[in-house]
């Protein structure tokens, strides 16, 4: 098979934001998982867990969405301020029905993005919350003069305001987000997004509204034809900057996902042909989209991905905890791709969930710490943040898999970084034989190649007493002939290469 690869031809530009992750207050991402307070005995940075910060520093997360998910249209962000001990203790009514203390409230997320070096995504409350309560939150947040939320944070310790960069009005408000119909939504979120205001020479804030349930074409085209503005105001794109899209590979049926350590062959294909529709969904979203935004202003935002299966044995089911083997980390590696592909419309995406729920590239237990095979996908996918989109297409690549379960047995994406750096991502989904690739550049001949790869048995995955099943390892299995570089990807395997020109 062959990859071919125009060097020359520049498609779109990958923002970083692409390779976002997404928290919410649900079972241990956010206590436990990233906060653990400032008092705990594990190691801590004015309460934020010190290794995980670092690890995730080390794939250069671009930005973090907070408090949700479902638990933002339930979230009154006044019951998170203030010293901690006066705090409202409340249930968390959707995800196990545990107390939350609202110790990590708006004071606390700011500090983790600060500590993350990222951008920050606030989701704001449609489904049970006023246009007040969102509005006075974005003053409280950004509104450095006087006014009295602004007063409030200083109060509370906090002078100057922060930098809100993505602001989320409502979530999943066809379902759980207050299960509205489109034209109902279409209409609030006109009328909240107006308050999220931009306050004197502030950083404007991007707005998002809330897109479809994977596939729910109509809710698209009904939110455009209620919300699109046209023309937009100078220096903004009319009532929204955003589009969200939310889709989870879930192997057989929400009522029988299957286990996330024990499949069948059969079922780790099923698992790449859904993560593949992705591909679709991008495409049919966009086409929409671009009938009433054909400049394609609008971002879409693929807030939520990812895999989900049962949660572990024993564990709360409401707490959403599973492991993480080889084939979530195909997964990742062909949804990475698919983004990629389509960063000319997806300028965000966010994993379904950042620390022990969904997901993770990271899971945790006490002081413990382990990063899942996903982690090393993002790792070797760092370079691609920031870089161009370079045209690239497979010839010869063949379908793989079990009776209507079949996939492309190879994925890739290509991009070029402010260095001239060729980066290929290219992942075999075969778990049984490798595959050989010829990259065929248009001109370009190589100077040097390096490599990395993330290979295992597609159940693999990495736990307390094993946490080095999984890693990524330097990858030779390739040879340079002039234009061409010849390389032969293992079973099961995602492969990194980082090309130089002569
Ligand atoms: O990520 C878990 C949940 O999935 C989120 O809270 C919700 O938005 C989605 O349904």
């Amino acid at each position: 098979m062959k990859l071919h690869i125009n060097e020359d031809h520049r498609l779109s530009h990958i923002e970083p934001e692409i390779y976002g992750h997404f928290s919410e207050h649900l079972g241990r991402c956010i206590y436990g998982g990233l906060y653990v307070g400032d008092d705990s005995k594990i190691d801590n940075v004015n309460g934020m867990r010190r290794d995980v910060v670092d690890a995730l520093k080390d794939i250069k997360i671009p930005v973090l969405r907070w408090p949700g998910g479902n638990f933002a249209d339930e979230y009154h962000w006044m019951d998170g301020i203030g010293p901690k001990e006066k705090r409202k203790k409340m249930i968390n009514t959707h995800w196990g029905g545990v107390i939350e203390d609202n110790s990590f409230g708006t004071h606390e997320y700011f500090e983790l993005c600060k500590q993350l070096g990222c951008k920050t995504y606030v989701n704001g409350n449609v489904g049970s919350g006023t246009v007040r309560e969102m509005s006075e939150w974005v003053e409280y947040m950004t509104f450095n003069g006087v006014s009295p939320m602004a007063d409030l944070r200083k109060e509370n310790g906090h002078e100057e305001g922060w930098t809100v960069d993505y602001f989320g009005v409502g979530n999943e408000n066809w379902g759980c987000g207050g299960n509205m119909t489109a034209d109902y939504y279409g209409n609030k979120y006109r009328n909240y997004q107006t308050y999220v205001r931009c306050y004197n020479g502030n950083k404007p804030i991007k707005k998002v509204c809330c897109g479809p349930n994977a596939d729910d074409y109509k809710w698209t085209r009904e939110i455009f034809e209620t919300c699109y503005r046209h023309p937009a105001p100078k220096g903004t794109h009319g009532f929204m900057d955003g589009f969200s899209v939310h889709y989870y590979v879930v192997v057989n049926d929400w009522e029988h996902k299957g286990s996330a350590k024990e499949f069948s062959k059969e079922e780790y294909y099923r698992a790449m042909r859904k993560a593949y529709y992705m591909d679709e969904i991008i495409t049919i979203n966009d086409h929409i989209m671009s009938e009433y935004d054909p400049d394609k202003e609008i971002a879409m935002l693929v807030d939520e991905w990812g895999c989900w299966h049962d949660v572990e044995e024993g564990t709360n089911p409401g707490f959403l905890f599973q492991q993480n083997s080889m084939r979530d980390a195909q997964v990742a590696g062909a949804t990475l791709n698919i983004f990629n592909k389509h960063s000319d419309r997806v300028k965000m995406g966010c994993l379904a969930q950042i620390v022990n729920v969904l997901q993770s590239v990271i899971l945790t237990e006490d002081d413990k710490m382990v990063l899942t095979p996903t982690y090393h996908v993002f790792h070797m996918y760092r370079h691609h943040q920031g870089a161009d989109l370079l045209e690239s297409y497979l010839e010869g690549d063949e379908k793989i898999g079990i009776g209507e379960d079949v996939a492309s047995n190879v994925n890739e994406s290509v991009s070029i970084d402010k260095d001239g750096i060729i980066t290929v991502s290219l992942n075999n989904i075969d778990v049984d034989k490798d595959n050989i690739v010829e990259i065929d550049f248009r001109e370009m001949e190589v100077a040097s190649v390096e490599g990395a790869v993330l290979s295992g048995n597609m159940k693999d995955y990495n736990d307390f007493e094993n946490p080095e099943k999984v890693v990524e390892k330097k990858f030779e299995g390739f040879e340079a002939c002039g234009k061409v570089l010849k390389v032969t990807i293992p079973p099961c395997s995602l492969v990194t290469l980082r090309i130089c020109r002569k």
